[in-house]
């Protein structure tokens, strides 16, 4: 069986894919690898870079898309594979990549790169957390393929270690697996305060695990250019108190629902707004704000940037009070 993809194949941008179910497999409980094959060459992509994936049945919001770390080979790959944990409390999305068969047709976007590994590090700390080993697990591809010095934590409850094995083979002794907060911290500990000048500390996971490591790491002397993460779309909650959204270029006014992103609502009302990972992570929606105070949500903007108030990311951010005024 093949899903409709929920927008016309006619409606493909210069930024999307079509591509193919290769194979499916379930990794743990509840977490599902799939594998896409295109009918042309795929592009190479950065470590640690994500695809938006298009799900929906054609009767749902035609943009509906999530974001999902690439796990796979990152130069000239065969195929692209991301890894997805069933969220049933979701919009959807998971569930329905969950639900797809192979030979399915599906429109994703092109590799975007928001979490890549610095190349001149002289050592990469990696540290995963739960689902967070997507992007993890393709950093590790690049370190072992060009001979880089790393090592990985990898957090997990006992039974859920997606993709385990796989690092496993590629890490060898350099992963160190822990299953509670204790062995957690006596194991990252020592590495924060002995890691060589110019190491690099990557961590991606639930955001309370990426907030303890940022902060672990200014403890121990570490500058926030060497720390870097990447966090979980369900960690970001875009819906919150209805406000409005007036056009400054035309003065249209759009009402933003409780349960919708202020993204959502303009797509829904024809306003084309470029976006790609929704997560508050790429930056491709930053919206020029003319007034009107932001509730910030993203992890794109600096605190400078915020602090001028001049720029929105719609897929998450919204309006602090009643109205916003944005330049489009
Ligand atoms: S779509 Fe990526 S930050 Fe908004």
């Amino acid at each position: 069986m093949t899903h409709t993809v929920n927008a016309p194949h006619t409606q493909l941008t210069g930024t999307d894919l079509l591509v193919t179910v290769d194979a499916v497999r379930e990794v743990c409980d509840g977490i599902r690898e799939v594998r896409f094959a295109g009918a042309h060459p795929l592009p190479s992509f950065t470590p640690g870079s994500h695809i938006g994936v298009r799900w929906g049945t054609g009767t749902q919001n035609p943009y509906s898309q999530n974001s999902y770390s690439m796990t796979g080979p990152t130069t000239d790959p065969d195929h692209y594979a991301i890894c997805v944990r069933r969220d049933d409390a979701g919009k959807g999305g998971s569930a329905w990549i969950h639900a797809l068969q192979v030979g399915d047709e599906v429109i994703i976007t092109r590799p975007r790169s928001a979490f890549a590994p610095i190349s001149v590090a002289r050592h990469h700390v990696l540290i995963a957390g739960g689902i967070g080993v997507t992007p993890i697990l393709s950093h590790v591809r690049a370190a072992v393929q060009w001979n880089r010095s790393f090592e990985v934590i990898y957090s997990h409850r006992p039974g859920f270690g997606a993709l385990v094995d796989e690092l496993g083979d590629l890490c060898g002794d350099r992963l160190t697996v822990v299953h509670d907060v204790a062995a957690f911290w006596s194991h990252l500990n020592p590495v924060l305060g002995d890691s060589p000048l110019g190491t690099h500390l990557y961590t991606c996971g639930p955001a309370v695990l990426i907030d303890a490591v940022a902060t672990a790491a200014t403890t121990a002397g570490w500058p926030a250019q060497r720390v870097h993460s990447e966090q979980f779309a369900s960690a970001v909650s875009a819906g919150g108190k209805p406000f409005a959204a007036r056009l400054g270029r035309t003065g249209v006014l759009v009402p933003v629902g409780a349960e919708v992103s202020l993204l959502e609502a303009l797509l829904e009302r024809g306003v084309a707004v470029p976006n790609l990972c929704r997560q508050g992570v790429c930056g491709e929606c930053k919206t020029t704000v003319r007034g009107g105070r932001i509730d910030h949500r993203d992890f794109y903007l600096t605190d400078d940037e915020r602090a001028e108030g001049d720029a929105i990311m719609p897929c998450v951010s919204r309006a602090a009070g009643d109205q916003v005024e944005l330049d489009l």
